[in-house]
């Protein structure tokens, strides 16, 4: 399925275009987010490749990799953050997502999340989704607890990032289990 355009409330999500590089690279280049990611900070020239390899992966049929750029909706088009949905196992879904850090405390994350989630569980057929988050991301764990995803277990050495293994904390969720509801302004 592409281009890609989904509505949330506070966030729209849409396909990444080249011109999205400078605001990806204040997002990816910034060490206040990748310390929570499983890569660490790029540089421009990188940030550039991720762009473009989103950009191409996204127009491959079958499409496994719904990689797309959040903006905020009462904003203008910009880029402000990434969520990311990436087929895995049967039916089967990895989340991902990151907000830049001037944006963070909005409710962003919990709303690209949550649409994107409802995107994969309707139009793309998913039965199970997860989230693996470092131990000590509140704030991510604070996201997926308050859309409804259920703690797994711990991953040992999961990700090598800072020159080092991080373990990760599993969550996932199911179709069967899902409802769109959860978010900013419900209770937990
Ligand atoms: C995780 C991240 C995406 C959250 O983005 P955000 O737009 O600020 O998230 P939201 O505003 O939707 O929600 C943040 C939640 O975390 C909570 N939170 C924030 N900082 C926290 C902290 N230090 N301790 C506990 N909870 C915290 C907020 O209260 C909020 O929860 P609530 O809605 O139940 O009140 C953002 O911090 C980020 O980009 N971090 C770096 C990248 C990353 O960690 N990505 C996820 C990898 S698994």
């Amino acid at each position: 399925m592409y281009p890609v355009t989904l509505a949330g409330q506070a966030v729209k999500l849409r396909e990444f275009r080249s011109d999205d590089v400078a605001d990806a690279f204040a997002i990816d280049g910034d060490d206040r987010v990748t310390r929570w990611l499983s890569f660490d900070s790029r540089d421009r020239a990188a940030t550039a490749a991720m762009v473009d390899g989103a950009i191409t992966r996204a127009k491959l049929v079958p499409r496994t990799e719904y990689y797309l750029a959040v903006t905020d909706a009462d904003a203008d088009d910009r880029m402000i953050g990434f969520a990311r949905l990436g087929f895995s196992g049967v039916r089967a879904a990895k989340l991902g997502y990151a907000i830049h850090a001037d944006h963070w405390g909005h409710g962003y994350a919990t709303d690209a999340a949550r649409t994107l989630i409802d995107f994969g569980f309707g139009q793309l057929g998913r039965h199970r989704i997860t989230a693996a988050i470092g131990p000590e991301n509140a704030a991510s764990i604070a996201v997926v607890k308050r859309l409804g995803m259920q703690y797994e277990g711990h991953l040992r050495d999961h990700v090598h990032t800072g020159g080092t293994w991080r373990d990760s904390l599993l969550y996932s969720i199911l179709a069967t289990e899902w409802t769109a509801d959860s978010g900013p302004g419900e209770t937990p």
